[in-house]
């Protein structure tokens, strides 16, 4: 297998944190061929007709007349395209989620989004949509953190996959796939073919049937991760499209593109895109070839070298046939026009905060936008996923009254709403994969931090030390403790949970230093679980933060463990009444 992770607004070298949908590319290297599964981290798409993709990245990217934003969304541009495209309001509310802002790249969700078929050795085909879970749980920041994650480290999600695969913690994702028939399909409210919907797994089950394991980096990024090719178009016997529209364009959309990005028609003869199963094919000479193929022979069928390569009409791949009737037109189908059920039904199956990040999002996102007919048009899209939400929006805009009349297509409906969509609702405790953040001092209690050690480890939890600088410090028995970081290169926003261990001289130094201070204030704002010892309590004081039962006193071993089982649980939720982040 290879994987590659990407980001869609921004171009490369932009940061790994913007609010953005992410791209789940995977290759299968088959013994019969390539499968690329060119996913992405959220299970629908913006629009429903392929010849509109050129311009809904045109409105997502940087201003043409003016080379920014880079990276976000944020802005009159886009804003002003999907307020005058109903289709892409159910991936708009995904993308105002915590979906968009994922914790790592290894605690996130991939989906194929098309439906594709799995066609048997008797020919039957089985509508699937395939769907990839991390086996650590998904998690995302929020917010204020992916700014400060921005800031403080451009490359962060590259940066935790990275030393995550060195350091032999493997990220692993369960491939599943919700698998159905025409019938099932049929007694939808819903097409499946229209790729702006998702098939409730409450409807349809996930069934695993693999699992992949990222257990190397890359040799060099440029060759291997900068030069792959994906495409839609890469399968193998027993998988075949379905007529997604969306997809059908994208069939062609991905070998346009990469002619000319990797120049010419023989990228596929890079290492990276290379099968790793034998491969005879008569394509030959044109620009960067790298074969050499003898012969006089270089097309079949031929008499002159039956040496070479023959048609194989049994084991080669044969497109799965349809029986189809009814006229062939280019029309959007009347089952695409339900454009705000689904949205709905993603924002009522939200938990609490999630629907409040959603309301911020939306907030954010509008108040960059200077065209007030842009966001009064807005306003009017998300009147018709959930008046209470749009009340909420109006609200944080300070635009109450403003909002656009925009007839539905279609009248939307209440849906079920589905707990496997949030997050927050089918998340497990677990420290596995995340970072605990230690800030040590000279002098502070050794015994405390090898606790915390053995206690993170055995939760396969990574634990790091901040020091008031990057050299070592003594502890209380007089044994140095080397820092992983210094306090001013690692803010808080780079921890899942955090724990302040300093001595009280420690604690009066720190007292001084902005970025400790924010440390504790950010961790606090971000509803952290913070772990103190009593001599750190001045610095806490400093911080202003109150103790609530978030921020766990540090004496025993017992305290130990209640810090370590709140940690599990992430971020201390009650907070969020008090303090806005
Ligand atoms: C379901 C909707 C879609 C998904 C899940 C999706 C996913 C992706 C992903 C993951 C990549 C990055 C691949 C890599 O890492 O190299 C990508 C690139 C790309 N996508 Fe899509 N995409 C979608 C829709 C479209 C549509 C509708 C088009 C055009 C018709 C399109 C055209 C492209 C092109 C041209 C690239 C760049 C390929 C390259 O440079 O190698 N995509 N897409």
């Amino acid at each position: 297998m290879f994987a590659r992770f990407s980001t869609v607004a921004g171009g490369a070298g932009s940061v790994d944190l913007p609010r953005d949908v992410r791209g789940f590319a995977v290759k299968f290297y088959t013994q019969e061929g390539t499968f690329d599964l060119v996913g992405n981290n959220i299970p629908v798409f913006f629009i429903q007709d392929a010849i509109k993709f050129p311009d809904l990245v045109h409105a997502v990217k940087m201003e043409p007349d003016r080379g920014y934003p880079q990276a976000a969304s944020a802005h009159d541009t886009f804003w002003d395209f999907v307020s005058l495209m109903p289709e892409s309001w159910h991936m708009i509310l995904w993308v105002m989620s915590d979906r968009a802002i994922p914790r790592s790249l290894r605690m996130m969700e991939g989906f194929g989004v098309h439906t594709f078929r799995l066609v048997n050795a008797e020919g039957v085909s089985t509508f699937v949509k395939f769907h990839w879970r991390p086996r650590i749980g998904s998690a995302s920041v929020l917010w204020d953190e992916a700014v400060k994650i921005s800031g403080a480290d451009p490359d962060f999600h590259r940066r935790d996959l990275f030393q995550a695969i060195e350091r032999g913690d493997f990220p692993e994702w369960e491939l599943s796939i919700q698998a159905f028939d025409q019938a099932t399909a049929d007694s939808f409210p819903f097409d499946v073919l229209d790729p702006t919907k998702l098939i409730p797994e409450e409807r349809v089950p996930l069934q695993p049937i693999g699992k992949m394991v990222l257990n190397r980096n890359p040799d060099n990024f440029f060759a291997e991760t900068e030069q792959v090719a994906f495409h839609p178009g890469h399968i193998v016997p027993g998988i075949d499209f379905s007529d997604d529209p969306l997809l059908q364009g994208r069939l062609f959309s991905y070998t346009d593109t990469q002619l000319s990005r990797l120049g010419g028609p023989n990228f596929h003869q890079l290492p990276i895109n290379r099968p790793r199963c034998p491969m005879h094919n008569f394509q030959r000479d044109a620009l960067m070839q790298m074969e050499v193929p003898g012969s006089r022979v270089n097309y079949e069928p031929n008499s002159l070298d039956p040496a070479s390569p023959r048609e194989n009409t049994s084991a080669g791949f044969a497109t799965h046939p349809v029986t189809q009737s009814g006229d062939k037109l280019r029309v959007r189908s009347e089952t695409f026009m339900d454009h705000y059920s689904q949205a709905r039904l993603f924002y009522r199956s939200m938990t609490v905060p999630e629907q409040d990040h959603i309301v911020s999002a939306f907030a954010f996102e509008l108040g960059k936008v200077e065209t007030p007919e842009v966001r009064c048009r807005v306003l009017g899209h998300i009147k018709n996923v959930d008046a209470g939400l749009c009340d909420r929006v109006e609200q944080a805009l300070g635009m109450q009254g403003q909002v656009d009349s925009i007839p539905p297509a279609v009248e939307p409906i209440d849906m079920q709403p589905s707990p496997a969509l949030s997050l927050l609702a089918k998340a497990q405790p677990t420290l596995e994969g995340r970072k605990i953040g230690v800030l040590v001092s000279e002098g502070c209690e050794l015994s405390i931090v090898d606790q915390l050690q053995a206690s993170a480890e055995a939760e396969g939890a990574v634990l790091e030390l901040i020091g008031p600088h990057i050299g070592a410090v003594g502890s209380n028995s007089h044994i140095a403790i080397k820092p992983h970081h210094a306090i001013a290169g690692a803010p808080s926003v780079f921890f899942d949970a955090v724990v302040v261990a300093v001595s009280a001289e420690g604690a009066e130094a720190l007292k001084q230093q902005a970025a400790a201070l924010n440390f504790i204030h950010d961790a606090f704002a971000h509803l952290k679980i913070i772990g103190f010892t009593a001599a750190s309590m001045p610095l806490l004081d400093r911080a202003g933060i109150d103790i609530d039962d978030g921020v766990v006193e540090m004496e025993t071993s017992q305290d130990m463990a209640a810090y370590i089982e709140a940690a599990k649980n992430g971020r201390f939720w009650p907070r969020a009444a008090t303090i806005k982040a």
